[in-house]
């Protein structure tokens, strides 16, 4: 099959890039799901972007360069908050419906580390609410085309350029697709570990992709441990929004103590990643869970804006206006991916990140909330405008720095010999996860070098095969790039090197396939 235009995944980004490509040529969208299936349907809090009085993109960046702790790429920072007005406007034009206040303004929500009230929201489904309007738009176009349930294997390579991709269909039918452009928009890889706040698509896919054909990736180190999911024995890690906390609920103790004003100076509403650790450190202190509470607040309100945390919480017998919710924290989003410059351009002309798979550099060490539905949006349409230019490749940006290893020259395709993804999921939440020592990162590298042996016949792996090879090649790259780095920033925290290093680590490292 020959397109013009092809977008793996359907969260945020692929949808917006549907959009701005519809009118230039042949779009093919190819999901390995059915369509609604991406982390864009689970977020929960909102879109960030600075549109209230009193607020403004440079203090949107400001807050977005103190949440990255000292890694943030600035000018990326500076075109996602320049550009987030217009793109979001644009989407309340198309129909968006985000909460208005009772003038009829657009309301602000509060989230941990914004120095003022700037996440647009609808309800707490706001993913699903951006999403709804973004198909709806894409698929009025007659030059987008959908493939459900087609699982890309590889990246199809010509001339060191990449011109199409391979995919495995439901009934394990391998197909080839040409196009000028290919667009990663593959979302995240909470999959990894075995808490996660992620739905099961989000196995890290587009960054086994990129590392198969040889892409930079960047920054994999770093994955954001959300504080409060649900932390109910038998029951799903759901996302408990940290937008409550942005409307007055307490993070308490089994004694009903309020910790975290031991903490950090801004208790409940501190980092991400000091909220995470703090929590995990408390219920170890204490032996007992860790509980979020509501019950000063109003309970009409809070049942009103937070309807489907409180229809969650209901189903497992809990008043979320009322009981006390356990939390704990859970793998949610990886800062790292496949390194792209500002438009989307990958080190392969031919091949553009855009989402949670792509490393722009705007979240640095630890991503500020609700950042990540605005960058999937600007960078989704910034994506499709270079797509449609003559072929070329991203510079390797001067901050960026290409690690060595004979151990990223591994034979492909691969084969897991042994793993269980619940046993990488397993070993990845005890050795990579909030925790991180040498000795821990060095037996996780070891048991995951072992998983990925070299497989004969590539053509008898099915999609379920690839789900697994996709799993264990990112899950080595992240534990690998935990143990590179010998500091602690943002959410990558090294019990061994407590302290940030400016001196030897303030800079992105970069792993490429065969790179020495
Ligand atoms: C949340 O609602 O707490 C998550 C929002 C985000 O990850 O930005």
């Amino acid at each position: 099959m020959i397109t013009d235009f092809i977008i793996v995944g359907s969260g945020i980004a692929g949808l917006r890039a549907a959009i701005a490509l519809a009118p230039a040529g042949r779009v093919l969208v190819l999901t390995k799901a059915d369509p609604e299936e991406s982390n864009t349907g689970y977020a929960q809090g909102g879109i960030a972007v600075a549109v209230g009085a009193g607020d403004s993109p440079a203090l949107h960046a400001a807050d977005t360069l103190r949440a990255g702790d000292g890694l943030c790429d600035e000018g990326a920072v500076d075109v996602l908050v320049g550009n987030g007005p217009r793109y979001v406007r644009e989407l309340v034009d198309w129909g968006t419906r985000f909460d208005r206040d009772g003038d009829g303004q657009l309301a602000l929500g509060r989230e941990a580390a914004h120095s003022v009230r700037r996440v647009l929201h609808a309800g707490d489904a706001t993913g699903r609410e951006i999403g709804r309007v973004l198909w709806k738009r894409a698929s009025a176009f007659g030059s987008v085309a959908t493939i459900n349930h087609a699982f890309v294997t590889d990246l199809v390579m010509g001339g060191g350029a990449v011109r199409g991709v391979h995919y495995v269909d439901r009934d394990g039918a391998r197909h080839e697709v040409s196009a000028r452009a290919v667009l990663l928009a593959t979302g995240g890889a909470g999959q990894l570990f075995r808490e996660t706040t992620n739905p099961p698509v989000a196995t890290g896919d587009g960054i086994a992709l990129g590392y198969r054909a040889g892409a930079r990736l960047a920054d994999l180190e770093f994955v954001q441990f959300h504080p409060t999911a649900l932390n109910r024995a038998g029951a799903p890690r759901f996302l408990i929004s940290e937008a409550l906390r942005g409307e007055g609920a307490r993070l308490v103790n089994d004694r009903g103590e309020a910790f975290m004003t031991r903490v950090h100076a801004d208790g409940d509403l501190a980092p991400r990643d000091v909220v995470a650790r703090a929590i995990a450190r408390e219920m170890e202190r204490t032996g007992a869970p860790v509980y979020l509470t509501l019950a000063h607040l109003d309970a009409g309100y809070v049942c009103a804006r937070f309807p489907t945390i409180a229809d969650m919480c209901r189903r497992i017998g809990l008043d979320l206006a009322r009981d006390p919710i356990p939390v704990g924290p859970a793998a949610h989003y990886i800062m790292g991916g496949v390194d792209t410059d500002e438009w989307g351009r990958t080190s392969l002309p031919g091949l553009f990140a855009a989402g949670e798979v792509a490393c722009t550099g705007v979240h640095g060490a630890n991503r500020l909330a609700s950042n990540s539905l605005l960058e999937g949006l600007v960078f989704g349409a910034r994506a499709a405008i270079a797509m449609q230019e003559p072929p070329a490749a991203a510079a390797l940006k001067a901050d960026r720095v290409v690690a060595g290893g004979s151990w990223l020259a591994s034979p492909q395709p691969p084969f897991i010999s042994h793993l269980s993804p619940a046993e990488i999921r397993d070993l990845m939440w005890r050795s990579v996860g909030l925790f991180r020592t040498r000795e821990g990162l060095e037996a996780a590298v070891a048991t995951l070098d072992a998983a990925y042996q070299h497989q004969r016949d590539r053509l008898s792996i099915d999609a379920d095969g690839w789900r697994q090879v996709n799993l264990v090649t990112a899950a080595r790259l992240v534990a690998r790039a935990a143990l590179r780095r010998e500091e602690s920033r943002g959410a990558h925290f090294r019990l061994d090197f407590p302290v940030r290093d400016d001196e030897h680590w303030k800079r992105h490292i970069v792993d490429v396939r065969g790179a020495e």
